[in-house]
């Protein structure tokens, strides 16, 4: 039972008031959790992915024991989210996003001993552990100075720390790479698969980046409106798709394009993203090569200039695209119309 979690179709709605006007507010209910029913393997790391707002921070604060649930089941360890809160608490290590739960006043070191007590070490092994951790995200000197003069991505390693402290078979970390820059957030990457092909722990990763979830994770749920799309292993995943093909068209690409490329047959799915400031195009269609020309047929007829074609495999956000329509940056994505 050590590091499994069950859950079973669980629900949170959160009971918020909307402004209307200065004075006047109306009561609000968001559905963050639709019945959301998942499990997790001794051992394993274990995606928990989807866009911004989808839910996942609710269900890490469900697992957490921070939320209670509004219907529906969590088992983690065996234990009840509601009823064994202790327990599920004494056997877990968490970091969440947001609130990192750091002490700004006292140094890193300091906090990590002040975790330690919390969890009934004696003084001398608070002490040790805190060295542990310390040497481990080689925090050095930074150890030993206030938390309000870290850098966020510094109090991010610290908190990735502090869900260590207690040395729990199960770790929850909500998007720990959040403003880590690329070298220090593939150091701590190293450090969770370290933790858990060495320690035997199992992890329970959220991120909204996909090609990390591939890069990291055994199994992946997808979570989506507060709904689950999609769980499983990565390659099972992508194969799901069966035998779409994926062309990214770069260029100045205007929105009406999609709908025009959606109308060939071939075609299944179609979404506009950008990358690096320049319009991309995904496209999926069961024949690469025999859509092509109609493909770039209908851009040219809708006024787009292409300036890059790149055949694809299939990545874990083409899953997403394909049970959604829409790409996960999609709420940032930028449209550039063609001038024309
Ligand atoms: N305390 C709250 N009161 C009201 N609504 C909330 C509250 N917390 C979250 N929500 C809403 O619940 C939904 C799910 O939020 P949640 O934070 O779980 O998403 P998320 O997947 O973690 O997103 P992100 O990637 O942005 O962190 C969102 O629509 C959010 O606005
Ligand atoms: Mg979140």
């Amino acid at each position: 039972m050590r590091g499994t979690v069950v859950v079973e179709n669980l629900t949170k709605t959160y009971h918020t008031k909307q402004r209307k006007g200065l004075f006047k507010s109306v009561p609000r209910d968001v559905e963050a959790l639709k019945g959301v029913s998942m499990d997790v393997k001794e051992g394993e790391i274990f995606g928990l992915l989807g866009p911004n707002g989808a839910g996942k921070t609710t269900m890490i604060k469900i697992l957490s024991t921070l939320l209670l649930p509004s219907s529906g089941t969590a088992r983690l360890n065996g234990y009840d989210v509601m009823t064994d809160d202790n327990a599920v608490r004494a056997t877990v290590g968490c970091m969440l996003m947001g609130d990192r739960g750091l002490y700004w006043k006292l140094t890193g070191r300091e906090n990590l001993m002040y975790f330690g007590a919390l969890y009934h070490y004696s003084p001398a092994d608070r002490k040790r552990r805190a060295q542990e951790i310390i040497d481990m995200l080689d925090l050095g000197d930074l150890a030993d100075r206030s938390v309000e003069t870290y850098s966020s991505g510094q109090k991010m390693k610290l908190a990735f720390g502090k869900a260590l402290i207690n040395d729990a078979p199960l770790l929850i970390l909500d998007e720990p790479t959040n403003t880590l820059d690329v070298p220090s957030a593939s150091e701590l990457r190293a450090i969770v698969r370290q933790k858990n092909q060495q320690e035997g722990k199992t992890v329970i990763y959220t991120t909204h980046i996909m090609a990390e979830a591939e890069t990291l994770c055994d199994r992946v749920a997808i979570i989506d409106y507060g709904e689950l799309l999609a769980m499983g292993r990565v390659p099972d995943l992508k194969a799901s798709l069966g035998r779409e093909h994926i062309t990214r068209i770069a260029g100045v690409i205007p929105s009406k394009a999609v709908e025009e490329v959606k109308k060939l047959p071939a075609v299944s799915q179609a979404t506009l993203g950008s990358v690096d400031g320049m319009a991309e195009l995904t496209v999926m269609s069961h024949n690469g090569t025999d859509t092509l020309a109609r493909l770039i047929e209908t851009l040219s007829h809708v006024g787009a200039t292409i300036q890059k074609i790149t055949p694809q495999d299939v990545t874990l956000e083409d899953v997403f695209i394909a049970k959604t329509g829409r790409t996960l940056a999609e709420n940032t994505a930028v449209e550039i119309a063609a001038k024309k």
